[in-house]
């Protein structure tokens, strides 16, 4: 329902019939009543617009009025009209929360500005509203959060491909959230029960990564004292995550390649065989499968993976999911850093939706964090990467944390460091790093 509805009350009926000619013809629905009583029978909490209504009215007048409405909704735009002028009434109204306060005669287009701001107003709120309760349900139920059809679809594909016990390959940008999905195939698969072990192909060198997946046996090589388990056989019967596999070694490709042929490894140093019971779940930042990456990636590796792709689209392609999406890091950083709910400003919301999102969820995520920090960004900042200050907002968090325990306890160092919950080695590296003068805060 578009927020456009003006409720106009008035028991002069002349002007009830002129004021709602001249809003219907600024283009708003005007719903007319001669009473108050009749008004506050049609409205209900979360209406989609806003109440213009008289002040001097029998029965219920609209000071009254306004009062019941406010009980109702205490975030539905109330303007007031009189026709005598009193400023007395009028400042005491707006005080007790009426939206505007309009002396006859007014010039119609006063009447259509304020309205106009009034409905923008109420918009936000019922948005608000609305996004903090898809927000709640959607914590309750998913762990990935998305209302876009190519979500919905998203998570049915994960339901089915889950319990199919299939090797699968998700394909998305940084951020997008490839690990969350290759958790969710885990824990809506028959394999829950064992475990998800992940390797990172990019963040290990070439030597350390075949003895990781593989395992060895003691004396293997050089430094091999002990015998190790390899990833690989610890995933067994549970699921085996190779994230940004675009990164990992040809030579280990090959071998990848085989276990996932024979369902058997051969841990470094032995000739044996050891069966395992084996799901992959790989993921790449880039498109596997292009010319490009033949000289890095081995096709018949890429075609073994590939027999699900699972794509996740960048945030930009699915825009109407930002709001949600940031309504519920903005809660859950307010509760954890106990700051004030973040509310959704006309230029939050904006900014929210014009930004380009190259760092994807994760980029949202963290700017939803600086915003319950309170952290406001200098224009210059906002075209860089948003991503680079929120270690710097962190720092500036912890700080603040720091002067604040101290003095709450006057620079009492042992109820501070019990306050903050922290050793007393990690109290003073804080201070010296943070440049905090503790003796400045001894009474
Ligand atoms: N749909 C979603 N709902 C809720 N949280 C999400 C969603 N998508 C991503 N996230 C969160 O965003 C962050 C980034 O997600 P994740 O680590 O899965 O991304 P990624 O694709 O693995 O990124 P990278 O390629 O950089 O490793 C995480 O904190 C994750 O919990
Ligand atoms: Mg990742």
């Amino acid at each position: 329902m578009s927020v456009n509805h003006v409720v106009f009350v008035d028991d002069d009926d002349d002007l009830r019939r002129a004021n709602s000619q001249t809003l219907e013809l600024a283009g708003f629905t005007v719903i007319p009543f001669a009473d108050a009583m009749s008004a506050l029978q049609h409205l209900s909490p979360d209406f989609a617009g806003v109440v213009v209504t008289d002040v001097r009215m029998p029965h219920v007048d609209g000071l009254e009025f306004a009062r019941r409405l406010r009980e109702m909704d205490d975030g539905l735009p109330v303007l007031l009209i009189t026709g005598h002028g009193d400023i007395e009434m009028a400042v005491s109204a707006i005080h007790e929360g009426a939206y505007d306060f309009i002396a006859k005669p007014y010039p119609a287009e006063r009447l259509v500005q304020s309205i106009r701001r009034a409905l923008d107003k109420r918009a936000l709120v019922l948005e608000n509203r609305q996004l903090r309760l898809a927000a709640e349900s959607s914590e309750e139920s998913l762990p990935l959060i998305g209302q876009t059809p190519v979500m919905e679809n998203l998570r049915k594909t994960l339901r089915q491909v889950a319990n199919a016990d299939v090797d699968v390959l998700i394909a998305g940008e940084t951020g997008t959230g490839k690990e969350v999905v290759a958790g969710l195939l885990h824990q809506w698969s028959r394999r829950k029960e064992g475990n998800f072990v992940a390797l990172n192909c990019g963040a290990l060198p070439e030597t350390v990564i075949e003895s990781e997946l593989f395992g060895h046996e003691a004396g293997a090589f050089t430094g091999a004292q002990k015998k190790r388990i390899g990833r690989i056989e610890y995933a067994s019967g549970g699921t085996l995550f190779l994230d940004e596999i675009e990164s990992m070694p040809l030579s280990t490709q090959v071998k990848l390649l085989r276990v996932l042929e024979t369902r058997e490894i051969a841990p470094l140093g032995t000739n044996e065989q050891r069966a395992v019971d084996l799901r992959v779940v790989a993921a790449a930042k880039v498109d596997l499968g292009s010319p490009e990456q033949r000289s890095s990636f081995r096709e018949d590796l890429y075609y073994r993976l590939n027999v699900v792709t699972i794509s996740i689209p960048p945030l930009r392609e699915r825009r109407d999911d930002i709001l949600l999406l940031f309504a519920h890091f903005a809660r859950r950083a307010s509760a954890r850093f106990g700051t004030e709910p973040v509310e959704l400003t006309a230029t939050l919301r904006a900014r929210l939706l014009e930004h380009d999102w190259p760092g994807n969820v994760r980029e949202l995520a963290h700017f939803a964090e600086r915003t319950a920090l309170g952290i406001k960004e200098s224009e210059p900042a906002r075209e860089r990467s948003l991503e680079a200050s929120l270690p710097q907002a962190m720092e500036r968090f912890e700080a603040k944390l720091i002067r604040d325990a101290l003095e709450a306890h006057d620079g009492d160092v042992r109820s501070t460091i019990e306050a903050l919950g922290i050793p007393r080695k990690t109290f003073y590296d804080k201070l010296q790093r943070h440049n905090i003068d503790r003796s400045a805060y001894v009474k």
